[in-house]
């Protein structure tokens, strides 16, 4: 049957509506419910045994497996290389031998992840996909997969496809942690728990829509826009400037934000908005210490974050966003959410063709 908007505007606004039972349907799948450990389906190697994972993806799915990245390496001490598919494909890496080579895509059909995936093939990897389209070609070359089951996707710029990604990155990272026995079963059920958290959680951020698209005015009017966040939060910047410049076509940028004394910290000036991603956490301080600098150049801060986070950067915010609060392991999934609905607000502000912006393309099989 044909896909409708229901009462949305726009299949962007409903798939954005539709993270909370998106995000419930993953952990339900991979997190068994008496034990709250993570589940993942028989894989044909040893967790335990691989050396290396090797990940490339495109786009938001990039962004996916840069955060899962984070979550891999600190958690299970595994060590994760990432790299644009468009790149890794041409960059002859060598790779390890028993090595796993990880990609991510909604559409399974992404040519240049596709040539990524070929490439570790011959190079001896086993291949782990994480897909949204379980009939793909990328599907079918895979020795796993791992299912987002997101449903359909129809807005070109992905959403739910997304924190679909994400959540089965982060689960994934806490089971090869087990295998790899470098956290405690107390430690991994205390994570899962937190990742059970986030559908009620992100249920509530859109119930608080209006309290997001009140900012998009402020973003409609700027030529440039920058987007802060650190650690795990560091993609879910560079999502929140993608996700601007696909649908509202604005120049945003995402920036980790101890690296802007480095360079972008020259652009700032009151007219540009920098949104900063920082929920509470161990590296709110500094980044923190970071935003102050930017307000101390006359830069407009928009700070995401919790109650007790925005409650210290009051003084520095021109805009505050309060979540809910959360375990800083599940914070980039739910941050993700509210991110990705300011730029839906900007975009449908600016009266873009928010579904099919121009010169995009919901699956990109040439390369
Ligand atoms: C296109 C879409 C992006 C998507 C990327 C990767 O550029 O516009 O939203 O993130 O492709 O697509 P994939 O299907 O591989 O996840």
């Amino acid at each position: 049957a044909a896909i409708g908007k229901g009462n949305f505007r726009h299949f962007m606004e409903k798939e954005l509506h539709e993270h909370p039972v998106v995000i419930g349907d993953v952990l339900h799948r991979m997190i068994d419910a008496t034990t709250r450990m993570p589940v993942l389906p028989a894989l044909p190697f040893n967790l335990a045994r691989v050396p290396r994972i090797t990940f490339s993806a495109c786009g938001s799915a990039y962004y996916a497996g840069l955060t899962g990245k984070f979550w891999l390496e600190s958690l299970s001490r595994l060590p994760m290389d990432a790299d644009v598919a468009s790149e890794f494909r041409y960059r002859a890496p060598p790779l390890p031998e028993g090595g796993l080579g990880l990609l991510v895509s909604q559409s399974g059909e992404t040519a240049d992840t596709l040539a990524a995936l070929r490439y570790m093939r011959a190079e001896g990897q086993k291949i782990l996909t994480i897909l949204n389209v379980p009939e793909s070609t990328m599907a079918r070359e895979s020795d796993a997969m791992l299912e987002t089951m997101a449903g359909p996707e129809i807005g070109v710029a992905s959403t739910k496809a997304f924190t679909a990604q994400l959540t089965v990155m982060a689960v994934f990272a806490l089971a090869v942690a087990r295998a790899r026995g470098s956290l405690a079963d107390a430690e991994i059920a205390r994570l899962c728990d937190a990742l059970l958290e986030i559908p009620a959680k992100a249920a509530e951020i859109l119930a608080s829509e209006a309290q997001i698209r009140r900012l998009a005015p402020r973003i409609a009017e700027a030529a440039d826009v920058l987007y802060l966040g650190r650690g795990a939060c560091f993609p879910i910047a560079l999502e929140g400037a993608l996700k601007l410049k696909e649908t509202s076509y604005i120049h945003a940028e995402g920036y980790a934000a101890g690296e802007l004394k480095h360079g972008p910290i020259a652009l700032i000036d009151k007219s540009v908005p920098v949104i900063a991603i920082c929920p509470s956490g161990p590296l709110f301080e500094k980044t923190a210490s970071n935003l102050q600098e930017v307000a101390a150049r006359g830069g407009q801060v928009i700070v995401f974050s919790d109650a007790a986070g925005a409650a210290k950067l009051q003084g520095i915010a021109a805009e505050t966003l309060i979540l809910p609060e959360i375990d800083p392991f599940a914070a980039p999934i739910l941050y993700a959410i509210p991110v990705q609905m300011l730029a839906y607000h900007v975009a449908v502000m600016k009266g873009t063709d928010v579904d099919q912006p121009r010169n995009l393309a919901k699956s990109v099989t040439v390369e």
